[in-house]
Order: C-alpha cells, then sequence, then structure tokens
C-alpha cells in the first residue's frame, strides 16, 4: 500500500491503527485458487482466529470462502458475517460437549479432534456427518508455539489410534464425511507439507463415507524483502497430482479444503503507530511507541519479525533503533534495528499486520484496542473504532465494600 495512503489514514483516525488492504485479501485469495485450479472440487475456509473482523469475513465471502472456526463464539461471527451453517467448519480443542452441542443446533459442520467427544457426539448424533482431526505426527512449523501435529501435541487424535476412530464409528454407526490435519504455521518446506498429505491419505483410505480432505494450513508468508516464502505454485503442482490420484483410487471426487489465515491476510496489514519518545541510552536507543504488546503480542509471545517502516521519513539516513512499546513490563518489538532516522512524533508503519496481531490484542495497562481501517478499491472504510473509556468499563459492576 502507498506509503501516503498510509499516513492519510495515521491523520484521519490517530495512531494506533490497524490498516488492512482488501484487494490484496482477494488477491491472496485468487492465488490459492488457482494454485489448485486442476483440482476439480476446491473449499477455502478462511481461518477467523487470523483476522476476525466482520468486514474482513464478509469480504472474503463474496470471493466465495467459507471459514475454519475454533469456538462458538467465532461461528457467531461467522453466521453475522452472513455465512450459511454449511460453509463454517469449527474445529473446537477441549471445548466443552455442551459448546459441541451448540454448534450442532446452530448447523455448522463439526471437526472433532478427541476420542471420548467423537463417542459421545457419535452416540447421540448419529447422523450428523463430522469431520476428524487427525494428529499426523509430523513435526512441522515455524516455532515450537505453532508446531501442532507433532506426537507430544494436544491437538488431532493420534493416527495410531486410528481403530479406535474406526470402532467408534461401527459401534455408533456415526457418520464421518470428511478428515482433517493441521501441523503448524509457517511450514516453508513442501516436501514436509505432502509427507503429511501421504499421511492423510493413508488415514483416509479406511474411511468409507468421505465427502473432502481438508489439509488444513500453514503456508509461510514473506516477512521481509526477499524472504522465503511457501511456493504455492508448486504446492498446488504436485497436491493436485497426489490429490486427483487419491480420488480415482477412492473412488469418488473429494473435495480438497484448506483453511489458511496467514497467507490470506498477513500481508495485507499494516500497523500505524507514533513515537512518543526517543531515549538515547548509554548504549541503545530507544524508539518508544504509543503501542505495545497489549496491541502487537507477536514479536513477545513467539519472537515474531515485522518489517518496520518510518513513514515520516522514510528516505532519510538508517540509524539503529530499539523499539519498543509502552508497556510495564519488557515489550520490544525490535533489537536494533536499521531504521530511516526517527523523530519524536514520526509515525512508524509494521509490515505483516494482518494476521494475529488486532485478534490477540488485549486491554492490558487498561489501553484501548486500536481503530481498524479497511482499504479497498481505493477507498477507506473505518471498520472498528478505536476504544474509549467507556469500553474500559463496560461489563464492570461498581461495588463498594
Ligand atoms: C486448525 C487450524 N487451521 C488453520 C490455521 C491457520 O493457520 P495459518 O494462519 O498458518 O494459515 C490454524 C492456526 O493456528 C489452525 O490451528
Amino acid at each position: 500500500m502507498e506509503q501516503t495512503i498510509l499516513l492519510q489514514i495515521s491523520e484521519q483516525y490517530g495512531c494506533p491503527t490497524y490498516v488492512y488492504d482488501g484487494n490484496k485479501i482477494e488477491a491472496q485469495f485468487a492465488k490459492l485458487s488457482n494454485a489448485f485450479s486442476g483440482v476439480k472440487q476446491l473449499k477455502i475456509n478462511y481461518a477467523v482466529k487470523a483476522l476476525s473482523n466482520i468486514s474482513i469475513l464478509k469480504l472474503l465471502k463474496k470471493k466465495g470462502s467459507g471459514l475454519d472456526t475454533v469456538s462458538i463464539q467465532e461461528v457467531l461471527l461467522g453466521l453475522e458475517a452472513g455465512f450459511e451453517p454449511s460453509e463454517i467448519m469449527y474445529t473446537p480443542n477441549g471445548v466443552s460437549m455442551e459448546e459441541i452441542e451448540e454448534a450442532a443446533r446452530l448447523g455448522v459442520h463439526i471437526n472433532i479432534d478427541n476420542l471420548s467427544i467423537l463417542e459421545q457426539f457419535g452416540a447421540k448424533h448419529p447422523n450428523t456427518p463430522v469431520c476428524i482431526r487427525i494428529n499426523p505426527h509430523v513435526m512441522a512449523g515455524g516455532n515450537s508455539n505453532i508446531s501442532v501435529g507433532h506426537i507430544d501435541s494436544k491437538f488431532g487424535i493420534s493416527i495410531h489410534q486410528t481403530p479406535h476412530i474406526l470402532r467408534i464409528i461401527e459401534n455408533t454407526k456415526m457418520h464421518v464425511n470428511g478428515i482433517h490435519m493441521h501441523t503448524g504455521s509457517d511450514i516453508l518446506d513442501i516436501e514436509v507439507f505432502l509427507y503429511a498429505s501421504e499421511i492423510l491419505f493413508e488415514t483416509a483410505k479406511q474411511f468409507k463415507n468421505l465427502d473432502f480432505i481438508d489439509f488444513g494450513s500453514g503456508f509461510k508468508v514473506p516477512y521481509k524483502a526477499g524472504d522465503l516464502e511457501t511456493d504455492i505454485d508448486e504446492l498446488g503442482e504436485k497436491l493436485t497430482v497426489r490429490f486427483n490420484a487419491f480420488c480415482e483410487e477412492y473412488g469418488k471426487d473429494l473435495t480438497l479444503v484448506f483453511e489458511p489465515g496467514k497467507f490470506l491476510v498477513s500481508e495485507a496489514g499494516y500497523f500505524l503507530t507514533k513515537v512518543n519518545v526517543v531515549k538515547q541510552t548509554t548504549s541503545t536507543v530507544f524508539a518508544q511507541i504509543d503501542s505495545g504488546f497489549n496491541h502487537l503480542i507477536r514479536p513477545m509471545l513467539y519472537n515474531s519479525y515485522h518489517h518496520i517502516i518510518n513513514l515520516s521519513n522514510s528516505s532519510g539516513k538508517e540509524r539503529f533503533y530499539s523499539v519498543v512499546g509502552y508497556i510495564c513490563e519488557t515489550d520490544t518489538f525490535a533489537n536494533n534495528r536499521k531504521i530511516a532516522e526517527i523523530k519524536e512524533g514520526d509515525i512508524l508503519c509494521f509490515k505483516n499486520a494482518g494476521a494475529y496481531c488486532f485478534s490477540m490484542a488485549s486491554n492490558y495497562n487498561s489501553r484501548y484496542k486500536p481503530a481498524e481501517v479497511l482499504v479497498y478499491n481505493n477507498e477507506t472504510h473505518l471498520i472498528r473504532k478505536r476504544e474509549t473509556f467507556k469500553d474500559i468499563l463496560h461489563n464492570q459492576k461498581i461495588v463498594e465494600v
């Protein structure tokens, strides 16, 4: 997105503000669809957790996306955005049977990832089609916190427990119409992805009534110029061949499902912040901004990289800065990073701020959550107001004891 537009937005809406490029989201959706155009039936279910603003969900709906949700609240958001229940996959982990019953009542597609719930659900709802999340025991993903398909992970039902799954299906006569895996985020090596897919195909053979196979997500996006990323076209070429061959072997045209978050929205996001203080110490120059890990936790949570540009002086001489927040604990966004010379009042822009940024924001230190702005076809729309003190007090019951 052009820097002048971002600067205008920072003037119009203030800082801190998240900005999303709707056309980039569309382009990513088209890129993934095109890479798998050789598959007869493809379904892309956007992972709501990445960025759950309802206007973003509506934009993706217009493109033909479905949704991947992990909580009943995300399901409700999807329904509110106009998705049909049949377009929503619900993939919870460790939630109560009551929540799963509620999802069943709402009519969304349930993806079950443990034997206990599978047995209970199958006994009660033998005619409701469900998907099963398999754990393929593959170590994949950019960081241990986002690698979820390995043997010690809490996610999915182990492939070694497939006989138990089959016994439950036999006993309850339940209807399993999909099989799913998600091994982790930031998977660079498509061979790892293909390897896990082979395990999924092997497992899928044992289920007789499948309509789809869901390969989850985990595509790595670039975080700076020249950075490595998952080669979607190569993955598309290779997986399409294998998927089509599997369908032939299975004797049915199944739907290939993906549930990308980062791939669709990460690069579309920009986080605009203002520099409150430039603080020179004996060892470091800190640029302290009007935000913290309350608004963007990824660097502190899993050491993620966000490229930072000084929009107010983008062609200035570069110097080293540690960019930090205003939180009462260490909240470092970047250590000794080369950035064009920073003055107090400058606007710093964080890139790759679309996925897992606003959706992980909190009110820690009783700060307001930022505003969100969508830019689409050269028009700017405020899609979430900045919070006010009223929001901080909302739901609090003041009791004098
Ligand atoms: C089950 C599931 N599907 C999809 C995603 C989206 O992954 P990504 O943002 O890497 O595309 C996640 C991320 O945590 C996930 O847990």
